[in-house]
């Protein structure tokens, strides 16, 4: 199997037409290997969110291909490719993927009955554990705050062990240390799982644990810098402090 968990090529999506019509994403090429986390940063309506749901097979580009795992899902059906979703990938997206009527600990218990592979008991409470919500697994997502909504959409994204994980904006309503907590928890997963990671952000706290930053503007997606947080350095950080604030998806 090849190296890169992602690999998009030549994708573009563009919505509606005529004078309507909006270039969401322009000629865009990417590839995340193994054990590999990006960030993705840019303003609002940059392209950001199209480029992560499309990485993720929410949606499919206008042109272009996309494989996820070695599978080509541009060419697969809505059926194929939600298998290939449930078996590869893990949302942590900001309209939080949360079932209404199920409580914290059913929601993981349901992807218990639709796939295999998820985490054994142990490192599972260990996670819980981590984020902080062990005490929370009785609750319904109506009755977390949105920053305890948001930790438990990221249990649940990683207890599914996904090779490909799509983050969008994940500590957008966390403090400082719960932000860098999960973004620790989000670079030893895609370490120790050899997850290829994706975290679109505008918060320069994240980004000393990418191993390359881009920014997406006017949709199209410029390599920032590479090569671990180290070597990034301090320009990089002074550039990140221009990202600006957003919204939403
Ligand atoms: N489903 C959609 N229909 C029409 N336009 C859309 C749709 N999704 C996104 N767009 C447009 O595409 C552009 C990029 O949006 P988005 O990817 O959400 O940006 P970001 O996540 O960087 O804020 C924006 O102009 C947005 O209005
Ligand atoms: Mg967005």
């Amino acid at each position: 199997m090849t190296e890169h968990v992602l690999q998009m090529e030549d994708v573009t999506k563009t919505f509606g037409s005529g004078r309507t019509e909006v270039r969401a994403l322009k000629k865009t090429s990417l590839e995340v290997s193994r054990g590999e986390v990006i960030a993705i940063i840019g303003p609002s309506g940059s392209g950001k969110s199209t480029l992560l749901t499309i990485a993720g097979g929410l949606q499919g580009p206008t042109e272009g291909e996309v494989q996820i795992a070695g599978e080509r899902i541009t060419e697969l059906g809505e059926k194929d490719r939600s298998k290939v979703r449930l078996e590869h990938v893990g949302f942590i997206l900001q309209s939080s993927n949360l079932v209404p009527f199920l409580t914290v600990s059913d929601q993981l218990k349901l992807l218990d009955q639709v796939k295999k592979g998820n985490m054994p008991k142990d490192e599972r409470d260990g996670l819980l554990e981590e984020l902080g919500i062990t005490k929370l697994t009785g609750k319904y997502p109506n009755d977390l705050s949105g920053g305890e909504r948001q930790r438990v959409a990221i249990a649940k994204a990683l207890y599914s062990n996904p090779s490909l994980l799509l983050a969008d904006e994940p500590t957008a309503s966390l403090d400082s240390d719960r932000a860098f907590e999960v973004m620790k928890l989000l670079k030893s997963a895609a370490v120790t799982k050899n997850a290829a990671t994706i975290v679109v952000t505008h918060d320069n706290r994240l980004t000393d644990y990418v191993d390359k930053v881009y920014k997406m503007v006017d949709g199209v997606l410029h390599l920032q810098g590479e090569g671990g947080s180290e070597r990034l350095g301090e320009s990089r950080t002074d550039f990140l402090e221009k990202g600006g604030n957003e919204d939403g998806i």
